[in-house]
């Protein structure tokens, strides 16, 4: 198959939904669509469900709902599976995370209640906030690597589906630095059989996909398919993989905001984020390990944005600072306040304040839709490696090596409905619009 003839398999039967962590943004995920599912809801903030695309010249004023033009996984047809190290159900861990209003989890407590984690593969030492028993055993990490394996195979078996996904939404593992074991898949699954301290849980989860040719996405800010030797393992078995870290709130406007500034070329002087919040999620990253783990990620945002050595005179000396305090009483309710000290014409300095009161799962959850569906529709259309298209979901997208990611939330979207349009063979859009104004013609 060439780049230019694309088939797309159907997307009929079950698809299995595999997430890694079943805490606050899972069962919210989960919950989420069980209530569209009932009509209880509208899939507000999913792109696969309410997002349309615009098709051919403006003149022709053709557009189409995305689940319509090319073949997409139905809600009806997801299932749910996962591993945590906590055993509770999907309704119990719902419960704990308080995102969701009582009344509606308990419209929703048969079909949540009916979802049970599978045990972890867990390691104290890249997660220190928090202990749990519901874990499993071997005497190597490859064994763990097996454990999943099997678990994976069993769940489909199980629930009789098709095709199968994992998007990892477990805790935030802490920072680890590059390790000769994370560079080639032949060092790495040594490291695996030797119990090598430098393999963390997420990567073995990804790992355990791909052998499985399972799609893997990864939603914390954690190395985890982010190491060469997995991506080598994904082109070579030829599994799509994408990552990192879920894009929701304060990056998320970061995004948006920074490349307007670039774009009228205001310069800037400072941005200072701050944030508290009260969830689990909040309590792991209170630990410093976890924390710079997200810090590296939410930090790179600005630098790839504004290209400080493409433009040094504006961006050349950003003093750029990112905060997360947990305060419990907020709960998942996040607050985000960012105070952007900017720089005009002539030198004058000018300030913008954004305060974001957000919802930190609320905002996750239709990614992790996205990000499942699409996923399978990338393994549908033939497609393996880095899902560059999907960077429009992260903090910190995967690019192939070599190429700076893309960070601009609109060039991530027009990249993403591009590919759209390739896999429904319709004409790609580039904005150009010469057909609608005169040019002199000697
Ligand atoms: N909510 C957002 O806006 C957002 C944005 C970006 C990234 N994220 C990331 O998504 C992840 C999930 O966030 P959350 O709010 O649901 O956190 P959470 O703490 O509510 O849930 C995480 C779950 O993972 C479990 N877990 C930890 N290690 C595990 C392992 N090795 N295997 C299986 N389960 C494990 C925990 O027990 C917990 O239930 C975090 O890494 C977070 O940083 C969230």
């Amino acid at each position: 198959m060439t780049k230019t003839e694309v088939s797309i398999s159907p997307a009929s039967g079950k698809l299995g939904v595999l997430l890694p962590g079943m805490g606050a943004v899972s069962t919210t995920f989960i919950a989420g669509v069980e209530a569209v599912k009932k009509g209880l809801s509208e899939p507000i903030g999913s792109l696969t469900q309410m997002g349309r695309l615009r098709l051919g010249k403006r003149s022709e004023n053709r557009s189409a709902a995305i689940k319509d033009f090319v073949p997409l996984a139905d809600l009806n047809n997801l299932v749910f599976g996962g591993w945590d190290i906590f055993p509770d159900s999907a309704y119990e861990a719902a419960a704990k995370a308080k995102v969701l209003e009582p009344e509606l989890l308990s419209q929703l407590k048969n079909e949540l209640s009916q979802i049970k984690p599978m045990p972890a593969v867990f390691d104290p030492n890249y997660i220190t906030q928090i202990s749990g028993e519901y874990v499993k055993k071997g005497k190597t990490k490859m064994d763990l690597a097996d454990q999943l394996r099997e678990d994976i195979r069993n769940f489909k078996k199980n629930n009789g589906c098709d095709r199968l996904v994992m998007v990892w939404c477990a805790s935030t593992e802490r920072y680890t630095d590059p390790s000769p074991c994370h560079q080639t898949v032949q060092a790495f699954e040594k490291a695996l059989l030797e119990n090598d301290p430098m393999i963390a849980p997420s990567m073995i989860y990804a790992y355990a996909a791909l052998k499985e040719r399972v799609p893997y996405a990864n939603g914390s800010p954690n190395r985890s398919v982010e190491i060469p030797a997995l991506q080598e393992l994904a082109r070579e078995l030829r599994v799509p993989v994408c990552g990192s870290d879920f894009k929701t709130g304060q990056t998320f406007m970061k995004t948006l905001v920074a490349p307007g500034l670039k774009s009228r070329l205001l310069g800037l002087s400072g941005w200072y984020s701050t944030n508290i919040l009260g969830n689990r999620d909040g309590e792991v990253l209170a630990d410093p390990g976890s924390f710079k783990t997200k810090e590296v990620s939410k930090l790179s945002v600005l630098e790839q944005i504004l290209e400080p050595e493409t433009y040094p005179t504006l961006y050349g000396k950003v003093h750029h600072q990112v905060q997360i305090n947990y305060y419990p009483p907020r709960g998942d309710n996040k607050e985000g306040w960012d105070n952007i000290d900017i720089v005009g014409w002539l030198g004058y300095p000018m300030q913008i304040k954004i305060n974001f009161l957000c919802r930190d799962s609320i905002l996750a959850a239709p990614i992790v839709l996205d990000l499942a569906i699409f996923m399978d529709l990338a393994q549908r259309s033939s497609f393996y490696g880095i899902q560059e298209w999907l960077s429009f979901y992260f903090k910190s997208p995967l690019a192939a090596e070599g190429l700076k990611p893309e960070h601009d939330l609109q060039v991530q979207l027009l990249k993403l409905h591009n590919t759209l349009r390739f896999l429904g063979k319709e004409e790609l859009i580039n904005h150009l619009g010469l057909t609608y104004y005169g040019i002199v013609e000697e």
